[in-house]
């Protein structure tokens, strides 16, 4: 098999990154070694940035996305018994769109598949090779059979635990990171949302967010134990603990509903650079990870590849080979902003040490000020909205 651009991983990168190219009339074919129901499926993100948003639509996805999507013009800090509203479009004039990655995921598909394009399913990428060389090849498995993909550059949008990154030579990639002493256990229940906008809560016994996926569906976070085992947490010990963590106002209550599912997270950040080794280009969760609070993961994955495909189309249309030469500087400066507001949210909002009060003091400033300065929230909101250039 032959193509002009490998994509390993059928997450949102590797698939809008196809998606991309093909409108601009370069090949792709994408390898994703789990089931297309299992990929469309699968819970996660759901705040879509504006620059996200506004990407998407451009693409031809915007359709359903702004049928559907919720459009959210600030969020909710709970602490100290007080409630703070951040107004991120009266600060920004930028708003977020909460519509699940599984919807993005599906759209994509859906737009793929419809113009003709190539995702193997159930292809499980296991060795690349040739990256040093103008032909490299994609080595994979498929029903019990090995193939190869022949291309002339890999995109390793494969996720975290995928293989890509680590087919750079031992040295080649520098790594960064930082494990939290936490996870967030998170569920979708069938309950109508009891807010409008997300509730980020601060509290003595950990973190919650209260979030949401439709009118009918809301998407609830606790801070938990690394290693927490999700059996620990029938849902009736789940309610009571979010009831405890949300409940600090006066006169609002949780809205519950029967719990359709349930998985706990652990929670890191980690930039690898460069995000390009010889003919392989990293993207996505492949190459960095930041904690969920920040809501920028999903995010990042779709800047990456809008930086590449223009860098692949620069290649193919023009011979240039700048902007390939520039992918990484580039999109690490969006990578490393994300990096601080992520690290800045996780360290405000969760309990870190139960044992140090001047830790918590500090966290219940820095809220308290957020709260009250407008040039604060300010920061806050044109993060979480999304910086339009970094
Ligand atoms: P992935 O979505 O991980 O896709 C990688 C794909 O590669 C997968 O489909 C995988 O099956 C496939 N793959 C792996 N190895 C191979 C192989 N060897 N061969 C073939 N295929 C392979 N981000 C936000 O922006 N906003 C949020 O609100 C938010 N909330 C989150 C909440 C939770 C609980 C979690 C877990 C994450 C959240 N994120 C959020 C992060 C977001 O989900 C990720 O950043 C996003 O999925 C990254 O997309 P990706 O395409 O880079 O990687
Ligand atoms: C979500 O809705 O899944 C979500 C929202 C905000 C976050 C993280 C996750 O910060």
């Amino acid at each position: 098999m032959r193509t002009q651009v490998g994509i390993v991983g059928a997450g949102p990168a590797g698939l809008m990154l196809s998606h991309l190219l093909h409108l601009r009339g370069i090949e792709s074919v994408v390898l994703e070694s789990r089931s297309r129901d299992h990929v469309e499926h699968r819970v996660r993100a759901g705040v879509l940035e504006q620059g996200s948003v506004d990407l998407l639509c451009r693409a031809g996805l915007g359709e359903r996305l702004l049928r559907e999507g919720l459009r959210h013009e600030g969020i909710e800090l709970r602490f100290a018994g007080e409630s703070h509203r951040v107004p991120m479009t009266e600060l920004t004039g930028r708003a977020i769109t909460v519509y699940g990655q599984q919807e993005v995921v599906k759209d994509l598909i859906a737009a793929r598949l419809a113009a003709g394009g190539r995702i193997l399913f159930e292809a499980d990428a296991v060795r690349l090779a040739g990256l040093d060389s103008d032909s490299p090849v994609v080595h994979f498995r498929r029903d019990g059979r090995e193939e190869e993909l022949r291309c002339d550059f890999v995109a390793g949008c494969d996720g975290f635990h995928g293989v890509s990154r680590r087919a750079a030579p031992e040295g080649a990639l520098t790594t960064y990171e930082r494990t939290y002493p936490f996870a967030w256990l998170g569920v979708l229940a069938a309950a109508a949302p009891a807010v409008t906008e997300l509730v980020y809560a601060h509290h003595d016994r950990g973190f919650a967010l209260y979030s949401m996926r439709s009118p009918e569906i809301s998407r609830l976070y606790l801070q938990v134990a690394p290693d927490e085992d999700v059996a620990a947490w029938p849902d009736e010990r789940i309610w009571a603990e979010l009831r405890t963590r949300l409940e600090t106002v006066p006169g609002w209550s949780l809205t519950e509903g029967s719990i359709l599912e349930k998985s706990v997270t652990p929670m890191r950040s980690f930039v690898v650079e460069p995000m390009r080794w010889k003919r392989l280009f990293l993207a996505g969760d492949a190459v960095h990870i930041v904690p969920p609070t920040g809501a920028k993961g999903m995010n990042l994955a779709l800047a990456d590849v809008a930086l590449l495909a223009d860098a692949f189309a620069g290649w193919y249309d023009r011979g240039r080979a700048d902007l390939l030469a520039g992918y990484s500087a580039t999109a690490l400066r969006r990578v490393w902003r994300a990096q601080h507001f992520s690290w800045w949210m996780t360290s405000m909002l969760h309990r870190l040490d139960r044992d140090d009060p001047y830790e918590t003091k500090v966290q219940t400033a820095t809220l308290r000020y957020v709260a009250t300065s407008r040039a604060y929230a300010t920061s806050l909101a044109e993060n979480y909205v999304g910086m339009p250039e970094v």
